[in-house]
């Protein structure tokens, strides 16, 4: 059996882990919304017609933000179509994804849906058909004391209190063709500058996030984020990036490496952002906001949109996820972490049905994907600093990204409970590795294990379905033993670990 070997220091901090990293994405788009978190027919739904086991889910999943309503839709959306009496609303044409938008869900069911879920809202504005007005209206809709026309109709609308939104998307994926009202990047860094101008004048206590890339393989990428933080650099905290990895060709071997992929991104981007940084002799600094990231089969049929009609709701990009998947998004994860330092915001896209860790049947099942499984562990697991590991790992070969580490991993310590958390994927599809962790640093006696857990299935290819969701979970590891202060752990062919550990 091929080893590898992970060597933890408690004084190695790459950064606090930020709770933000775990965050997820409704748009409406699909049955995100209508069908997902909104279902008043079904049978767990509450008053306001959420349903509640989804909201469950959602609890246990671990998420700290959620951002809304899009993606793709926002470009089109006009947000005062969603408040008032339901009855009033009018129904409109979603160009973004075909469909027919009815606004039963708004603003402020959406804020009442956060607060039962207990999450924190990441607010995005309309920089496609709309501008710097519609923004600030909204911005006083949700955050104004009252005084004003938009507080005071929030208030008319049964909301008192400032509902007190601190994270706002300038737009969404500005630079890519298919937006509605895309835009040059000095177009949109100008916009948005002007848009985030006027917002810190309603509330100067927000976090404003500039739409990046959205992905790697962009024409502009580089030059975009250059050009829009040219114009937009003083008035914005965070710079967008979104990536989505899929299997092409039945490659799997590249495929598992995707968190390879999303190293190199991030570190471009930070490249590009800090050249900014330095022709400006800033002296702030811009961090990443990674508000889209998954596993998506971009080619595959659940993403096509029958442009034939204009549904309510329809089945779109419903992916249905592999235990390879959940390998996959286990790595994306560790890169994110280990990228603390910088990417301080994230993203899963989405939260529920639409390329998502929940699925439900309208009115009827709901159940995890295997891809909620790496998520609810790192986001429960993931406690106090992010720790950069010494990694030493065999390679294998693939054809995307030549010669890539077989393990790769990182750690989390928290200094105040002695909690450590090593999460590890094994892209192995054939060779089970033995991991040894050395804990020396903790101190004479190391540290204890609390509980190695492991996800993984014989066949890569397993789906889960409501009938089956039950067979992919973590399970005990029992393969571990100690040699002195090194914990030996067997990492089965293909799979997401977490191992627990207690450091007092
Ligand atoms: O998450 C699905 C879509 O992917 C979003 O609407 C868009 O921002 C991205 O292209």
């Amino acid at each position: 059996m091929t080893s590898a070997r992970l060597s933890l220091d408690p004084a190695f901090v790459v950064a606090p882990v930020s709770r933000k990293t775990f965050g997820t994405f409704v748009e409406h788009l699909g049955r995100c919304v209508y069908g997902g978190i909104h279902d008043p027919g079904h049978p767990t739904a509450d008053e306001d017609g959420f349903r509640g086991d989804v909201l469950q889910y959602v609890r246990d999943l671990g998420i700290s933000t959620v951002r809304y309503p899009g993606g793709n839709f926002v470009s089109g959306y006009r947000w005062e179509d969603g408040i008032g009496p339901v009855e009033d609303r009018p129904a409109r044409k979603d160009l973004a994804w075909h469909s027919t938008e009815p606004n039963t869900v708004g603003i402020d069911e959406f804020m009442r849906w956060t607060e039962k879920a207990g999450v924190e809202p990441m607010m995005a504005v309309n920089l496609g058909t709309r501008g710097v007005q519609e923004a600030i209206d909204l911005l006083d809709y949700t955050n104004g004391e009252g005084g004003s026309f938009h507080s005071d109709l929030r208030k008319k609308n049964g909301t008192e209190k400032p509902y007190g939104i601190k994270m706002w998307c300038l737009g969404n994926e500005m630079d890519g063709p298919w937006q509605i009202g895309h835009k040059t990047a000095k177009e949109y860094g100008r916009l948005a500058a002007e848009t985030a101008r006027a917002m810190r004048l309603i509330d100067p206590d927000l976090t404003l996030v500039a739409c990046g890339s959205s992905g790697a393989e962009m024409p502009t990428f580089g030059t975009w984020e250059r050009e829009v933080l040219e114009e937009a650099y003083d008035e914005v905290d965070l710079i967008s990036m979104h990536a989505y990895y899929w299997e092409k060709d039945g490659d799997l071997g590249s495929f598992l490496a995707s968190g390879v992929q999303m190293d190199a991104f991030i570190d471009d981007l930070v490249a590009s952002v800090d050249h900014v940084r330095a022709t400006k002799k800033a002296t702030k600094r811009i961090n990443i906001s990674f508000d889209e990231w998954n596993v998506w089969y971009l080619d595959g049929e659940a993403s096509k949109n029958p442009e034939t009609e204009w549904p309510v709701a329809p089945v779109l990009l419903e992916d249905h996820y592999s235990v390879a998947d959940a390998v996959v998004v286990g790595g994306l994860l560790i890169s994110l972490l280990r990228h603390s330092d910088r990417v301080v915001s994230a993203s899963l896209a989405q939260l529920v049905n639409v390329i998502a860790p929940i699925m439900t049947e309208t009115g009827g099942r709901s159940w995890k994907q295997t891809t909620y499984h790496p998520f609810a562990q790192a986001s429960r697991f993931a406690q106090g600093n992010v720790l950069r590991v010494e990694l030493q790992s065999p390679t294998y070969e693939t054809a995307k990204h030549g010669d890539v580490p077989v393990i790769d991993s990182v750690a989390t310590h928290d200094p105040a409970s002695g909690d450590v958390a090593v999460f590890a994927v094994n892209r192995s599809q054939t060779e089970s590795v033995t991991i040894d962790i050395d804990t020396r640093s903790f101190g004479p006696r190391g540290a204890e294990l609390v509980e190695a857990t492991t996800l993984r299935h014989d066949d890569p290819y397993f789906t889960v379905t409501a009938d089956t969701a039950d067979q992919v979970a973590p399970e005990v590891n029992d393969a571990t033993s100690w040699d002195d202060t090194v914990l030996k752990v067997v990492l089965p062919p293909l799979s997401w670990n977490v191992v627990r550990l207690t450091a007092t």
